[in-house]
């Protein structure tokens, strides 16, 4: 048979694959080779889910849950969400959207508010998906390089420098993956403030709320109910695996997202939503926020131990479970230092170049999405590793 041309849409060439998946692949290459590795490159939380979420999934299967929901959600998980925004942030239920995954809630957003050739102001370095996503809508994700003076945050004055009468949105994420930094609560406002003035949206990616450090780090919805939020059952409730998010949009939006929800999926995964609804019960927030603790004593731990190796730390993280960690002393760049620390120590890190091209080269993301006695492994084999000698 004549070979096939194989016809791709164009958008495909601009959607990059994690480039981490090659540390992963050489990784697990190691162990199966019998050199366990320290993964330090990991992006969800090493803990299980909390079990009281677990037995109501399980019993959810048992009931015959098994069957679609609404396309924004079961009525009783969007009001369970909605109440545990503090008095002053909290929506109405009827703006809370179930999703699958914040991965789903990005999504419905983008699809809402994004035409062909509009703009999207997002941070660079910054989560990749988010551009990937604006890329999908055929949009275009317009970079602002964001560093350690600014805390990798956009900032109002830099969301004002960057927008042009094609820009529709900003999306901002704080705390932000990867550099665990966190937006001021002030600033915040200010961005709020100057979104607004400029006609566009604004979106915030709050998907590591939960997991935060100390400081005053409240949801944009404190400040706004024109905001479009994305948040997810992912990171602080340990449940990546569920694929359960949610968002909360304008009202003017909701019976848009409901059309869009409908058609893309349907609905979010019925017997993970029953499962949620256990997610805000008071013993499972205390368990969350002991393992949130314990989340805070790696930080503590890690920030001065990677300092100490000559790794420089600009802005201690304020949440999430990332250092974003700048490599440039060790005169190689990032892509090649992880290849080599990988091989050399097997401890398992991502490369800058996963999160944009901004000074990418110059930094290591370091996550400490696994327990205290591998970190210590981990830095007593940096320490005696002999390619930090080599500066
Ligand atoms: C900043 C950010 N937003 C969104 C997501 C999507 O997560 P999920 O779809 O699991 O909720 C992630 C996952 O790593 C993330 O880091």
């Amino acid at each position: 048979m004549a070979d096939r041309p194989v016809h791709l849409a164009a958008r495909l060439g601009e959607i990059q694959p994690f480039r981490v998946m090659e540390i992963l692949g050489k990784a697990r290459a190691m162990e199966a080779a019998g050199r366990p590795v320290i993964h330090m490159e990991i992006g969800e939380p090493d803990f299980p889910t909390p079990d009281a979420i677990v037995r109501a999934g399980i019993e959810a299967l048992e009931q015959g849950h098994t069957h679609y929901t609404p396309a924004l959600g079961l009525p009783e998980l969007r009001q369970v969400i909605a109440d545990h925004y503090p008095a002053g942030a909290r929506p109405d239920a009827s703006r809370v959207v179930v999703t699958p995954g914040g991965s789903g809630a990005l999504q419905l957003i983008l699809a809402a508010l994004v035409n062909p050739g509009d703009e999207v102001l997002i941070a660079d370095p910054g989560y990749p998906c988010h551009r990937h996503f604006v890329r999908l809508f055929e949009g275009r994700a317009v970079a602002v390089p964001v560093d350690a003076a600014s805390g990798f945050q956009l900032s109002a004055k830099s969301i004002r420098e960057h927008w042009t009468p094609r820009t529709v949105a900003a999306l901002v994420v704080s705390p932000s993956n990867p550099t665990g930094t966190v937006i001021e609560d002030e600033e915040l406002r200010a961005i709020v403030e100057t979104v607004r003035e400029l006609g566009g949206r604004l979106i915030v990616d709050e998907i590591y709320h939960g997991l935060t450090y100390g400081g005053n780090v409240r949801s944009v919805l404190t400040h706004a109910d024109d905001v479009f939020v994305l948040n997810s059952f992912s990171k602080y409730f340990g449940m990546t695996g569920w694929r359960l998010g949610w968002l909360v949009a304008p009202k003017e939006y909701v019976d848009g997202i409901e059309r869009l929800a409908q058609n893309i999926f349907i609905a979010a995964a019925t017997p993970a939503q029953y499962a949620a609804l256990h997610a805000f019960d008071a013993d499972v927030i205390a368990e969350l926020d002991r393992r949130r603790d314990i989340f805070r004593e790696r930080r503590d731990y890690l920030v001065p131990a990677l300092r100490d190796l000559g790794f420089r730390v600009p802005v201690v993280p304020g949440g999430a479970f990332y250092i974003y960690a700048d490599c440039s002393r060790f005169g190689r760049d990032s892509e090649t230092l992880a290849r080599e620390i990988l091989e050399q120590t097997a401890i398992a890190l991502t490369p800058g170049n996963d999160f944009g091209s901004f000074e990418s080269g110059r930094y290591l993301r370091v996550s400490y999405a696994t327990d205290l006695d591998s970190l210590r492994e981990a830095v007593a084999r940096l320490q005696s590793w002999p390619g930090r000698e080599s500066t």
